[in-house]
């Protein structure tokens, strides 16, 4: 009896994993042979917005990171609010300040054109990351694919992004919730080294640290300085509009400036210089400033790590015909 049971058992877990192993994986040429064209259009549609306005590179790294941090790489970020509903996008942590969206949409439309229904939109945000990173930083990777889209997407849910207040430990935290490590927590920052920051992200840092201090004093007081001409003291109004680059040496350029800018105080988030100041991880601080190469390196590996956190595959979710839209 007892027996039995367990060879049942034993069979249920064989099938389980199975079914979890034929669903789970993405490939590496998933569209070969369904939409040769597509990976094409897409380096095409993000090229030419690139070119533009440079700043739509950091927007769909962003995007694609967001996406994937909230109910897995599924495209839940492009969806649009329906009534009852207010989507993702338009949470705090996206809303007004994700951007790309129409280099999405512009891809998807000219592969439904040619390919209905085939690629996931899902898919097209990590190929669309993969070219942007590629364009301003010369990091190259192939983007296993694969993924369906969810047909689900909540504002709140956006509220368990990583907030720009953490420190290295809750930001591990947050990562290793994801299956990330710590190392790969402090690799993925570098993608902080394009793209900007509004002012509310960091006044605080510069007018009203805490009791003692006005002031963050792991900021450099220059760069403080020159924060501050641009940001003025929050007054609630239009003031807040104002954006910084992240990476004050080379703010167009995907590349390990950013940690050097971290070992001189020159961070722009707290979340950004709390990675040189906890001993968790200044040591990698340190060595992504040191070796540019390595950390590309890492940089591809871990955002493929990215990508595949808990995607829908198979015959789940679905692929939407309009990636703003649910079929
Ligand atoms: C470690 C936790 C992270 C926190 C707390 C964080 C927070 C932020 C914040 C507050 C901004 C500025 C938004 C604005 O005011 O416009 C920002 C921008 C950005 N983030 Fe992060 N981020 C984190 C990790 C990442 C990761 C892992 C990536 C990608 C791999 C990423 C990519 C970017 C890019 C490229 C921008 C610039 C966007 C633009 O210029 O449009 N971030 N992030
Ligand atoms: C304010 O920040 C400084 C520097 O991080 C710290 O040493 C001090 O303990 C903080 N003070 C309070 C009251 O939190």
């Amino acid at each position: 009896m007892a027996n039995s049971s367990s060879h049942k058992l034993s069979y249920i877990i064989f099938f389980l994993s199975l079914s979890t192993f034929a669903s789970a994986a993405l490939k590496v040429g998933f569209y070969r042979s369904s939409c040769p064209e597509a990976e094409a259009i897409i380096k095409n549609a993000v090229d030419r917005a690139v070119s533009r306005n440079p700043g739509i590179a950091a927007g769909l790294i962003r995007m694609h990171f967001h996406d994937c941090f909230v109910r897995g790489c599924d495209g839940s970020v492009l969806l649009e609010s329906t009534p009852g509903n207010p989507a993702e996008r338009y949470h705090p942590a996206n809303f007004p300040t994700l951007r790309g969206f129409e280099v999405i949409d512009e891809a998807k439309a000219k592969i439904e054109a040619i390919c209905p229904q085939t690629m996931s939109c899902a898919d097209i945000l990590a190929f669309a990351a993969r070219d942007s990173a590629n364009k301003v930083g010369g990091i190259n990777y192939a983007v296993p694919a694969g993924r369906r889209d969810g047909c689900i997407s909540r504002k709140e849910e956006a509220g368990t992004l990583p907030s720009f207040t953490f420190n290295a430990e809750k930001l591990a935290s947050e990562f290793a919730k994801r299956g990330l490590s710590v190392s790969e927590m402090v690799t993925l920052s570098g993608a902080h080294s394009i793209g900007i920051a509004h002012c509310p992200t960091f006044s605080k840092r510069l007018y009203s640290f805490n009791e003692t201090h006005s002031q963050d004093p792991s900021m450099d007081p220059s760069y403080a300085d020159y924060l501050k001409n641009k940001c003025p003291p929050p007054r609630g109004d239009r003031s807040e509009e104002a954006a910084m680059a992240l990476d004050f040496s080379t703010p167009h350029r995907l590349d390990n400036r950013y940690y050097i800018e971290l070992k001189k105080n020159r961070g722009l988030l707290t979340s950004d210089q709390t990675l040189l100041s906890s001993s968790l991880t200044s040591k990698m601080v340190l060595k992504n400033a040191n070796d540019g190469s390595k950390w590309a390196a890492k940089f591809a590996k871990a955002m493929v790590k990215m990508g595949k956190i808990d995607v829908l595959t198979g015959s789940q979710g679905e692929i939407r015909r309009h990636c703003s839209f649910v079929n």
